[in-house]
C-alpha cells in the first residue's frame, strides 16, 4: 500500500519509518526543504534511538523516500496522514490548528485518487468533522474519507511503541476508510495489536483523555510523595504497594520534579479549553495543571533547602545532572530542569549542568548555566548535585567520587535512583522524592 505522511517531525517521521518497515511504500513528506534534504542524507532532525538506522534500512530497500513536493507524493496514495505540529496557541492554550488546515486545503487541491485522510496530529474534538468540510468545499470529486487515528508514542522508546502498541485506536465514520485502515495496521494485527474502531469525535477525546489520566497518576503520586516526606513514609513501597492492585497498575506512579515534555503540558490545557467551550469543567484535570507547574518550582526551594536556605545558598555551586524532560530524548519542551535553573538563578546560585542529548537546546533556556563536558566535570567543587533526569548515565555514578570532587556532601536525587543507605555510606547527605 501506498502512504503519504505530511510532517516528518517526531511523529510523522517514526510512524513513516515504521509503516516502511512493514512493508508499507512511505514518502515522508514536509515543507522544510532542509529538513528534507538532510534526512536524504541520513541526518535526523530529532534524537530517538534506533530512529536513524531503522530510516537507513528502509531508504535502502526502496521503502522509504522524502519529498518537499505534497502534489506528487500524495498521487496513488491510498491513505494520507497529516501529522504536524499542533502547538499551544500562543496566549491562550487553545490547541492552534493552523497547520493541520493548511495540508487539509493542499490535499483537497492535489487529490488526484480516493484515499482516507488521516488525522495523526493530536487534535481537538471535531477537528475531523472541519478537515472533512475543507476537502468537501474543495468540490473534488474525487472519494474520500477523513479518520482520527492518534498515535500514543513516547520520545524515546517510539519505535518500539509503535510496533508494540497496547493498542491501535481508529475513528473512522465509513466502512470503506476502515477497511483501508484495516489495511494499513494490517502487519499489527498479525501480531494481535487490539484495534478499537470507534466514531471519530470520540477517537479525539481518547488521545486527550488518555495523556490526562497519565498525567494525573503522575501528579497524583507527586502528592502522596510530599505527605510521605511529611509523614514519615516511602512512596517507592506506596507506589508498590498500590500498582500491584491490578485495577490501578504500576506505570507512570513514579514520583519525581512534575512531569514535563511535548505533550502532557499542552494536552491538559488543550484539553481544558475543549471543556470550557462545551461549558463541561474538568475540576481534576484543573488541579493537576496547577500542582504540576507549581511543583516544578518547588523543586528549586528543595534544592535550596538542600543548601542551607536562601541566605546560604547565594553564592554556592549546584550541579545538575540531567537537563532533558526525561532520558533519552533531546527534548527541552516544559523540562523541569528549566524551572529549577531559574529558582537557583534567582537566589544567586551558580549552576553547572552536564545532559548527555540536551545541552545544545537547553542553553539557550537557561542563560547563565555553564555547560560541562560530564556528569563528574559538574560535579567538580559542587556545594550540592542534583539529579534532575533519570539517564543511564547518572544511574551509577561512583558515588565516593562523588563526595571527593564535591566541595560539599549533599546529593539531591528528583528521581529517587538512589538507596538513602548507599549515598549515606559514602558520606553524602542525601535528599529524595517522598523518602523522609
Ligand atoms: C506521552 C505519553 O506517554 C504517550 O503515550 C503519548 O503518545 C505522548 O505523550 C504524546 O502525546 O505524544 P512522552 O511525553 O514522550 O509521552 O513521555 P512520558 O514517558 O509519558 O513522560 C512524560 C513526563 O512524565 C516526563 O516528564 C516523565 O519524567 C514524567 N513521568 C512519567 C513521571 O514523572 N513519572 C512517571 O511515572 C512517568
Amino acid at each position: 500500500m501506498k502512504i503519504a505522511m505530511v510532517g516528518s517531525g517526531y511523529v510523522g517521521l517514526v510512524s513513516g519509518a515504521c509503516f516502511a518497515d512493514f512493508g508499507h511504500d512511505v514518502v515522508c513528506i514536509d515543507k522544510d526543504a532542509s529538513k528534507i534534504d538532510r534526512l536524504k542524507a541520513g541526518v535526523m532532525p530529532i534524537y530517538e534511538p534506533g530512529l536513524a538506522e531503522l530510516v537507513a534500512a528502509n531508504v535502502k530497500s526502496g521503502r522509504l523516500s522524502f519529498s518537499t513536493d505534497l502534489a506528487s507524493a500524495i498521487g496513488g496514495a491510498q491513505a494520507i496522514f497529516i501529522a504536524v505540529g499542533t502547538p499551544s496557541r500562543r496566549g491562550d492554550g487553545h490547541a492552534d490548528l493552523s497547520f493541520v488546515y493548511a495540508v487539509a486545503d493542499e490535499v483537497a487541491a492535489q487529490l488526484t485518487g480516493p484515499a482516507v485522510v488521516v488525522t495523526k496530529s493530536t487534535v481537538p474534538v471535531g477537528t475531523g468533522d472541519e478537515v472533512e468540510r475543507i476537502i468537501r468545499d474543495s468540490g473534488t470529486a474525487v472519494r474520500f474519507a477523513v479518520v482520527s487515528n492518534p498515535e500514543f508514542l513516547r520520545e524515546g522508546a517510539a519505535i518500539s511503541d509503535f510496533k508494540r502498541p497496547d493498542r491501535i485506536v481508529i475513528g473512522a465514520e465509513d466502512e470503506w476508510a476502515r477497511g483501508v485502515m484495516r489495511e494499513v495496521y494490517r502487519p499489527l494485527f498479525l501480531n494481535r495489536a487490539p484495534i478499537l474502531f470507534t466514531s471519530r469525535r470520540s477517537s479525539e477525546l481518547i488521545k486527550y483523555a488518555a495523556n490526562a489520566f497519565l498525567a494525573t497518576k503522575i501528579t497524583f503520586i507527586n502528592e502522596i510523595a510530599d505527605l510521605c516526606e511529611k509523614v514519615g513514609g516511602d512512596v517507592q513501597d506506596v507506589s508498590r504497594g498500590i500498582g500491584l492492585d491490578n485495577r490501578i497498575g504500576a506505570k507512570f506512579l513514579h514520583a519525581g520534579p512534575g512531569y514535563g515534555g511535548s505533550c502532557f503540558p499542552k494536552d491538559t490545557l488543550a484539553l481544558l479549553k475543549t471543556a470550557e467551550d462545551y461549558d463541561s469543567p474538568l475540576r481534576i484535570v484543573e488541579s493537576v495543571v496547577k500542582v504540576n507547574d507549581s511543583r516544578k518550582r518547588a523543586m528549586g526551594r528543595k534544592v535550596i533547602e538542600a543548601l542551607g536556605g536562601q541566605d546560604a545558598a547565594r553564592g554556592k555551586k549546584v550541579a545538575l545532572l540531567g537537563l532533558t524532560f526525561k532520558p533519552n530524548t533531546d527534548d527541552m519542551r516544559d523540562a523541569p530542569s528549566i524551572a529549577i535553573a531559574q529558582a537557583l538563578a534567582d537566589a544567586g546560585v551558580n549552576v553547572a549542568a552536564y545532559d548527555p542529548e540536551g545541552m545544545e537546546l537547553a542553553a539557550p533556556l537557561m542563560p547563565g548555566v555553564t555547560m560541562t563536558t560530564g556528569a563528574y566535570a559538574a560535579i567538580e567543587e559542587a556545594d550540592a548535585v542534583v539529579l534532575v533526569t533519570e539517564w543511564d548515565a547518572f544511574r551509577a555514578l561512583d558515588l565516593a567520587r562523588v563526595r571527593e570532587l564535591a566541595r560539599a556532601p549533599v546529593l539531591v536525587d528528583l528521581r529517587n535512583v538512589y538507596e538513602p543507605s548507599d549515598a549515606a555510606a559514602a558520606g553524602l547527605t542525601y535528599t529524595s522524592i517522598g523518602r523522609a
